[in-house]
């Protein structure tokens, strides 16, 4: 068994993040959100594992996530020159995908549920593939299916108008290598990309056998601000994070749950967990509410924060009004340029938004 992560794309709805960085690497609780599906993968007993990257991102994933020994799996990057769909990736990782069986894995999509129980389904059943499902209250932004009372699935469709369940498809599939003939099959659809719900629905028109499971835990798709605050928020009610490697003063109070690495300095602080910040932080007369996670090398002065995620090297000094609901991208500055300002000069990025409430 192989798995296939695909963590190439364009990864246009977090911008702009992701103009400048790889939307599988922003992180969720100062961990890239791509390692969570690795490690998902290896704790199913998976290690051989082939990563999609495009062009403009590759490298700097390459470079942070390694030959994959810090995850005890062996990792193949495999180049997509364009993000030309889904089933794109997995004919051009056909080479790394010989006649092994695979789960394919979205790299920007995290899952409560343990694959081992999907696997071992897909493997005594010895199914063409297995796909996971949840129930969403707006079917009409994903890929849907049709599913029988005993698990297989009747149809699939991306995208429909008017959806034939509220089951939609979640970024995890399971495939036999029949997938590979399918994908042979199918022409790109109207947006020009090689559809998986084709090819899927190819294999279902082949008589192939094609089941489908329902996930019992969260599933989420970090590709926009608010799910990325909410995974966040998920996972950092869920980790451990009792531990405080930095130094915190006397003046500080520190209540809940909270994790400081290593280098961090807090002077004068409180902070309420759950919150977690990284290593050789300065934070210095902050309040830090609960459900923040603020990245290594940041610099916060005179600030209040809450509920926001803080990536690498941000300055935020003097803000009085308090920061919510709130991602700040790397090395952002927030500052003002007089004691009492009256007015905001801003330099702001391209698809940024600012509201002020
Ligand atoms: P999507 O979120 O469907 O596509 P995208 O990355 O282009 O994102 P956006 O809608 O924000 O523009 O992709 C799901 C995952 O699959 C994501 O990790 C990127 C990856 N992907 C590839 O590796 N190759 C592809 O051809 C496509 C379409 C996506």
């Amino acid at each position: 068994m192989k798995a296939l992560i695909l963590s190439g794309g364009k990864g246009t709805r977090l911008r702009p993040l992701t103009h400048t960085g790889a939307k599988q690497l922003v992180p969720v609780v100062n961990k890239p959100i791509l390692w969570y599906g690795i490690e998902s993968i290896v704790a199913a007993g998976i290690t051989d594992i082939g990563i999609i990257l495009s062009p403009e991102t590759g490298e700097e994933i390459k470079a942070k996530t390694g030959s994959g020994e810090r995850f005890g799996a062996k990792i193949t990057y495999i180049l997509q020159e364009n993000p030309d769909g889904l089933a794109h990736a997995v004919k051009i990782a056909q080479p790394f995908l010989k006649e092994s069986p695979f789960v394919m894995y979205l790299g920007d999509n995290l899952i409560q549920d343990t694959l081992s129980e999907f696997l071992t389904q897909f493997q005594d059943k010895q199914l063409d593939s297995l796909i996971l499902l949840r129930q969403v209250p707006d079917p009409t932004a994903f890929g849907v299916a049709k599913v029988a009372a005993d698990g297989k699935v009747l149809g699939l469709v991306e995208k429909p108008k008017i959806p034939p369940s509220n089951l939609a498809l979640v970024g995890v599939y399971f495939f036999s290598p029949a997938i590979h003939d399918a994908i042979a099959r199918i022409q790109p659809s109207a947006r020009g990309e090689l559809e998986i719900t084709d090819a899927i629905q190819t294999l279902i028109d082949h008589q192939k056998q094609v089941e489908a499971c329902e996930l019992t835990g969260w599933w989420l798709d970090t590709g926009k601000k608010d799910d990325l605050l909410e995974a966040n928020r998920i996972i950092l009610d869920e980790c451990p994070l009792t531990a405080c490697h930095g130094e915190v003063d006397d003046q500080s109070r520190i209540t809940g749950r909270v994790k400081i690495g290593r280098g961090s300095k807090i002077t004068n602080c409180t902070i309420r967990g759950p919150v977690i910040i990284g290593e050789d932080c300065h934070l210095d007369n902050c309040f830090i509410g609960p459900y923040s996670s603020i990245s290594n090398r940041v610099s916060l002065v005179n600030a209040d924060i809450e509920h926001s995620v803080v990536l690498e090297s941000a300055k935020i000094v003097d803000i009085h009004q308090r920061i919510v609901d709130s991602v700040i991208g790397q090395r952002a500055q927030i500052k003002p340029a007089h004691p009492r300002p009256k007015a905001l000069r801003l330099m702001v990025g391209d698809d940024s938004q600012i509201d002020l409430i």
